[in-house]
């Protein structure tokens, strides 16, 4: 495994593999890794033979009150995991390689990024889209990994890459959780025990609204005012949102769902940790 961290070098990397008939395979990621980031690098091995791994803690992503700072850094724990995973490159640029001093340019998707996560985090996927087009067009990927847990980056970096010609496939894994049903993430690191404990409710309250969809109730009304409930029964669990939204556009469904078209995403604060989790209805 090589680590690489001169968007030039990338480049004329990616170039060659492409040359030589390669199919890259890329999975994007702040680091900090767990086995829901290796299981987007297994799905990559499946889908390509060269699999690059970029670790970026991207600052444009991040609002001014938000954790990027604080963000868990963990260069050589990732670069072991990845190396073990049978990663074949990783990117690792510093802040300055992907926006030196002047930097000007930002991609902008303006409608499904602009409801849920993008209400609450006004600048997110602006930061999301500019970091993921400079990605395409320094790896160069065939293909490209992400993950369901995150499911309006998903629909907001599919209609990108379809609005601005990227060739590249998207490809979605679905999202890997604890054994106890909390979804996994870098951010989880931050929870206490008891904080912990509290935020299964999330999982909670997805799982119930897959199971009355299954036994037939499909009002959304009914559907997130049972997830609110279940939620709402937690002092240290605060409600940033509870949605039921087309899994392609981010909108609001009104009235009932059709199965298997529709997403419950939720994101809470766990008192000072930002969650968030979502299902296919
Ligand atoms: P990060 O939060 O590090 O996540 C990297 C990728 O891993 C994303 O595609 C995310 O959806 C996926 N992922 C996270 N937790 C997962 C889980 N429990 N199961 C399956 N996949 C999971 O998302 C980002 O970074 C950034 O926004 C990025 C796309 C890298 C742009 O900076």
């Amino acid at each position: 495994m090589q680590t690489i961290t001169s968007v030039s070098e990338m480049q004329s990397l990616a170039e060659r593999l492409r040359i030589q008939g390669q199919r890259i395979g890329l999975v994007p990621t702040m680091g900090a890794l767990h086995e829901g980031h290796l299981s987007l690098v297994k799905l990559a091995k499946e889908k390509s033979d060269v699999v690059v791994v970029t670790i970026f803690v991207n600052p444009t992503q991040f609002g001014p009150s938000e954790d990027f700072t604080k963000y868990p850094r963990v260069l050589e724990a990732d670069l072991a995991a990845c190396e073990a995973a049978g990663v074949d490159y990783v990117f690792a640029p510093e802040v300055e390689e992907i926006y030196p001093k002047g930097y000007s340019t930002f991609v902008i998707e303006e409608h499904i990024a602009k409801p849920l996560e993008g209400a609450s985090r006004p600048a997110h996927f602006r930061g999301v889209t500019t970091v993921v087009a400079k990605l395409f067009n320094i790896a160069r990927p065939h293909v490209a990994i992400f993950g369901q847990k995150d499911a309006q980056q998903v629909a907001v970096i599919t209609k990108m890459a379809a609005d601005l010609n990227f060739d590249v496939e998207i490809v979605v894994a679905p999202t890997l959780r604890e054994p106890d049903g909390l979804a996994m993430s870098s951010r989880n690191r931050y929870l206490t025990n008891t904080q912990r404990v509290e935020a299964l409710v999330i999982n909670r309250a997805l799982r119930k609204a897959v199971e009355m969809v299954a036994s037939g109730e499909c009002r959304v009304d009914r559907l997130i005012a049972e997830a609110t409930h279940l939620i709402g029964q937690h002092r240290r669990v605060r409600i940033i949102y509870v949605s039921v939204v087309d899994r392609l556009t981010m909108e609001a469904i009104k009235g009932e769902i059709t199965p298997g078209r529709a997403v419950m995403a939720i994101a809470v604060w766990v008192d000072e940790v930002r969650l968030i989790d979502n299902e296919i209805l």
